[in-house]
């Protein structure tokens, strides 16, 4: 099974409750909130507050995406606030363990972000205090970029790698993902599909959803 995590970066702002509403109307379990600190990434984008006024507005998962430095700093914060999910990148925390084991112990789910370019052998001694690894198949920063072709076959390895050990962590993968490539990527491993463009980006986010659960469903 498969979960629709809509990226609200490429949602309208300023109507968010209502973008919220239609993505929950067509299916989406899942809210994917990116965290930029123009540090980690060379944009800016929400925090703290605005996850507390989202989990107001929502019973869907909050999932939080840290894209900043020093991600241990803030982590347990984002659980606090109402993230349900929070992802570190593995590139940003020189203590990954401790900061994952933090975000459990605040009663949130654990994971690893890891870039494309970050080798797999990276998660493997973090992996058991992780709940889940957000497989990045475009570089942070920026929605609407096209999907980096290599990480099908990283995302198997993935899939080889978590399976191999008996470890119940979930793959999550943001980046490029459409109703052309999600039906792969969900047959490769993946078990939360992120969407940021695909679903808001031509301003009918209901429909949108459907069409990805649609694409990724083989039916039989
Ligand atoms: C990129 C973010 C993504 C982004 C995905 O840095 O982590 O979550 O919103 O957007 P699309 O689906 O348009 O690539
Ligand atoms: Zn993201």
């Amino acid at each position: 099974m498969f979960e629709i995590a809509p990226s609200i970066l490429s949602a309208d702002f300023a109507r968010l409750a209502e973008e919220i509403r239609a993505v929950e109307e067509g299916g989406a379990t899942v809210l994917h909130v990116d965290v930029m600190d123009g540090q980690f990434v060379p944009n800016i984008t929400i925090g703290l507050p605005v996850v507390e006024s989202i989990r107001k507005a929502t019973s869907l998962t909050i999932d939080t995406h840290l894209m900043i430095e020093e991600p241990s700093r803030y982590a347990v914060k984002f659980v606090e606030a109402g993230a349900n999910m929070v992802s570190v990148h593995v590139e940003a925390d020189v203590h990954l363990q401790r900061t994952l084991c933090s975000i459990r112990d605040a009663g949130g789910q654990s994971g690893i972000a890891i870039n494309p370019a970050t080798p797999l052998v990276s998660l493997e001694e973090a992996l058991p205090f992780a709940d889940f690894i957000l497989l990045m198949s475009v570089n942070p920063g920026f929605g609407g970029q096209k999907f980096i072709h290599t990480s099908i076959d990283k995302l198997r390895r993935l899939r080889r790698m978590i399976d191999e050990r008996g470890l119940p962590t979930r793959i999550e993968i943001d980046g490029g993902i459409d109703a052309g490539n999600i039906q792969k990527i969900v047959e490769s491993g993946a078990e939360i599909i992120v969407a940021g463009s695909a679903v808001f980006g031509d301003g009918k986010p209901t429909e949108a959803v459907r069409k990805l659960i649609d694409a990724a469903t083989v039916w039989v």
